[in-house]
């Protein structure tokens, strides 16, 4: 569960994050909201990469703004990036043993972890594969495999459909919002697609100009009159 409490950040004097609380408890939450909303600055907070003005943030109970961001995957966070983190002279499956380092694990059971998180994202016929080797689509879901290493407790994903052919974002968005059930992570999913975020998300946080504009059932929130003027266009 992620707790947001009174969160802000500030980018030449523009609120990009403005006062914002929001207790995140679904498995799998929608983050949406017009461009410049401060979606895509929320992930960078949540993971470090931006340091808060002033708020709180708790991730099962771990206030997550004083770790840093190598703390902050030991604890459980991972995140995706736009441009994929895929190492092009090693193997998938060194790509996946490398991440390893940095996050808890069983020695004993690390092959097996391995061979599952491949599973998982069917890159199993893959793992000899070089990084080099790949396409978009499977880079991202190497991403997605190194997330589930180490016990991972909430993953956030900013578009990550982004760049793939209607059929690839399809499954690797199924692969995402199978996630809770499999590992027992939560799932922050951004995403401009309403209807995907309908049919995947429980809850959902809208946000606008910063603020929260809606939290709540996505179904009640995309019904919210203020949501459909900001956002919808409606
Ligand atoms: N590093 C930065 N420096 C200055 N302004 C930024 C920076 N990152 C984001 N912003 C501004 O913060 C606001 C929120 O942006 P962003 O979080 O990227 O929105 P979204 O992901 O919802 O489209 C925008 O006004 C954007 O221009
Ligand atoms: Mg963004």
């Amino acid at each position: 569960m992620l707790d947001i409490r009174q969160l802000s950040v500030a980018f030449w004097g523009i609120k990009a994050i403005d006062d914002l609380s929001a207790t995140l408890d679904a498995p799998v939450v929608g983050l949406i909201g017009p461009n410049g909303a401060g979606k895509t600055t929320l992930v960078n907070l949540l993971s470090g990469l931006v340091p808060a003005a002033s708020g709180q943030v708790l991730l099962d109970g771990q206030a997550l703004l004083p770790l840093s961001p190598r703390q902050r995957v030991r604890h459980g966070l991972r995140r995706s990036f736009q441009t994929e983190q895929v190492v092009e002279d090693l193997s998938v499956w060194n790509n996946l043993r490398a991440m390893l380092d940095h996050v808890p694990h069983e020695r004993a059971s690390a092959n097996a972890e391995l061979a599952t998180a491949l599973e998982f994202t069917g890159l199993s016929e893959l793992a000899t594969r070089l990084g080099s080797e790949l396409n978009l689509f499977q880079r991202r879901m190497v991403e997605i495999a190194k997330a589930l290493l180490g016990q991972p407790r909430l993953l956030l994903f900013d578009e990550p459909g982004a760049g793939l052919t209607e059929q690839e974002a399809r499954h690797l968005r199924r692969a995402i919002c199978a996630i809770p059930e499999h590992f027992g992570a939560q799932v922050l999913l951004i995403d401009h697609d309403v209807d995907l975020i309908q049919a995947t998300c429980t809850q959902t946080l809208v946000l606008d100009f910063g603020k929260r504009l809606a939290l709540g059932p996505t179904a009640q929130v995309l019904q919210d009159p203020a949501v459909r003027r900001a956002y919808l266009g409606a």
